[in-house]
């Protein structure tokens, strides 16, 4: 369990300081680890966040905070839920309690609440225990005050954690609810409360689908199917460490129906703890890549819009990662929608930002036939959005080569006769100082029309592929040589065709 220590920050690793992202957040300095308390307010986007604010390894868990109006550029702010001797501040959610449900703040100045896990320290007469506890903000964020009465909901429990809240407006009635998870049972369990204060049980979901890890960062909103308000169905997020999807951390998701007191899945597989793996391409996961995890959603976005973070990286190696200084990035925010595919409801993510409008590109290649080989493109691309549109054809694999310098790339690339989109990292620069980093992620994507359309953003540590405008995504961390900033094309065989190619940089 984490204590407070009063090492000074985590030196700069020199050389390091090319992985430094661009397009996502990451923390000046030291230790970052889930996004917590996405909230929009007042024109402002709140991105809080696990913290050690006093090294580059994982402790001292605080809330870390940054603010943005776009979800690209992001202000760090000053540390805003520090531990104490006392306890730790694992992650949770915000709300704007617009109506002082709480009493924490005034009819005129409704305060923001923090609902975050209080991780015990020896010191603390409940050590050993994860409880639920609040704080608050009368000043949009900027300072918070922890409520003298935590925590507000304790169930003698070492591993009940993470709660997301969210205000349900139903069948069932108007009040807060709260998922949260006992993550060693591979259950989310649901609570009610009028006021923030006292919570009361509804019901529990799980186990079902991957249990092979502890279950974490839950989350569960209503979201219309293909846009029309009169069909609904309820997400439910569960993040997943280990046994995710392509090894180690992942989320996955149900589909279902939410009556305000009990969610009832859909898309559950196999229910129970009886997990043998190998029905988990058949459960839904929000990334099939090894560095999405611990994705929750923002409150209170105007227009009914549903933005999710996650963090991007992986337990499995998160404290090896070789950079210096800081550890560890956000991923891109990524709006989620539900659609029907084959009569199926089925998760639809688009990463947001400014970039993604029609900003013109820096590079264009028209409609051409593909040889069978590789097409290096002119590059440089270390920070970019590549939307590429193939037709494959007769060929064989079709797909991109990026962050290249001699043998060193990273590799996308479509196997036609399976149907499957893969990243292949194991030649992607760096990747020895851990033995799980090498990877190939792999997920199948049928193509469209005989087609297959990719969106990938290119950052200094990280490539994100949403395939078919977002049915599929898979995100890896990388770490090339300075150097490797060079793009190429390739087809394996005859036939394929170049539908559209646009690079678009920062
Ligand atoms: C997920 C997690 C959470 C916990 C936090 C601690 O990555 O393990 O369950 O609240 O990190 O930092």
């Amino acid at each position: 369990m984490a204590s407070l220590t009063t090492a000074a920050d985590a030196p700069a690793v020199a050389g390091t300081d090319r992985f430094r992202p661009q397009w996502h957040f990451s923390a000046r300095r030291n230790w970052l680890n889930d996004p917590n308390g996405l909230i929009y307010l007042n024109g402002t986007y709140h991105l809080f966040f696990q913290h050690n604010p006093y090294g580059a390894d994982w402790g001292n868990m605080s809330w870390g905070h940054a603010t943005s109006q776009d979800l690209l550029y992001w202000d760090e702010q000053p540390v805003a839920i520090p531990c104490d001797d006392q306890e730790a501040i694992f992650s949770g959610s915000a709300v704007f309690d617009r109506h002082n449900t709480s009493g924490l703040g005034t009819p005129d100045i409704p305060p923001l609440v923090a609902i975050y896990t209080s991780a015990y320290s020896d010191a603390s007469p409940l050590a050993g225990r994860q409880a639920q506890s609040l704080a608050y903000s009368l000043d949009e964020g900027r300072t918070w005050t922890k409520y003298h009465g935590n925590p507000v909901l304790d169930r003698a429990s070492a591993e009940f954690r993470d709660p997301k809240v969210f205000w349900y407006d139903g069948g069932a009635g108007s009040y807060w609810v709260m998922v949260a998870v006992e993550a060693v049972q591979r259950q989310v369990v649901l609570y009610k409360s009028a006021d923030l204060k006292a919570w009361e049980f509804l019901s529990t979901f799980g186990p079902a689908n991957a249990t092979g890890g502890v279950w974490e960062c839950p989350d569960l909103f209503e979201l219309p199917i293909d846009g029309d308000p009169a069909d609904t169905r309820w997400v439910l997020v569960v993040n997943i460490n280990p046994g995710g999807i392509a090894g180690g951390s992942a989320g996955q998701y149900f589909i279902g129906e939410f009556d305000g007191v009990v969610f009832r899945s859909g898309s559950t597989v196999t229910e129970g703890l009886q997990e043998d793996g190998s029905r988990m391409r058949e459960y839904g996961w929000l990334d099939w890549g090894r560095d999405y995890y611990a994705a929750v959603s923002f409150s209170n976005v105007p227009d009914g819009r549903r933005i999710m973070i996650g963090w991007m990286n992986n337990w499995d190696y998160a404290g090896a990662t070789p950079t210096g200084g800081w550890r560890s990035a956000m991923s891109l925010p990524r709006e989620v929608s539900l659609t029907r595919v084959d009569g199926m409801p089925v998760l639809r993510q688009h990463a947001v930002g400014p970039f993604t409008g029609t900003g013109s590109p820096s590079l264009r290649l028209g409609p051409q036939a593909l040889a069978a080989g590789v097409l290096p493109v002119a590059g440089p691309a270390e920070v970019a959005r590549i939307d590429v549109e193939f037709q494959p054809g007769t060929a064989g694999r079709v797909g991109l080569m990026v962050r290249m310098s001699g043998a060193e790339r990273t590799l996308i690339s479509y196997d036609v006769a399976r149907g499957t989109l893969s990243l292949d990292r194991r030649e992607s620069g760096q990747v020895d100082f851990h033995g799980a980093f090498p990877s190939v992620d792999t997920v199948a994507v049928p193509l469209r029309d005989g087609r297959l359309r990719l969106q990938v953003f290119l950052d200094r540590c990280s490539v994100e592929v949403f395939a078919q405008d977002g049915l599929a995504t898979i995100t890896d961390l990388v770490f090339p040589s300075g150097a490797a900033t060079a793009l190429a094309i390739f087809a394996q065989g005859e036939g394929a065709h170049l539908v559209g190619f646009d690079v678009v940089g920062p």
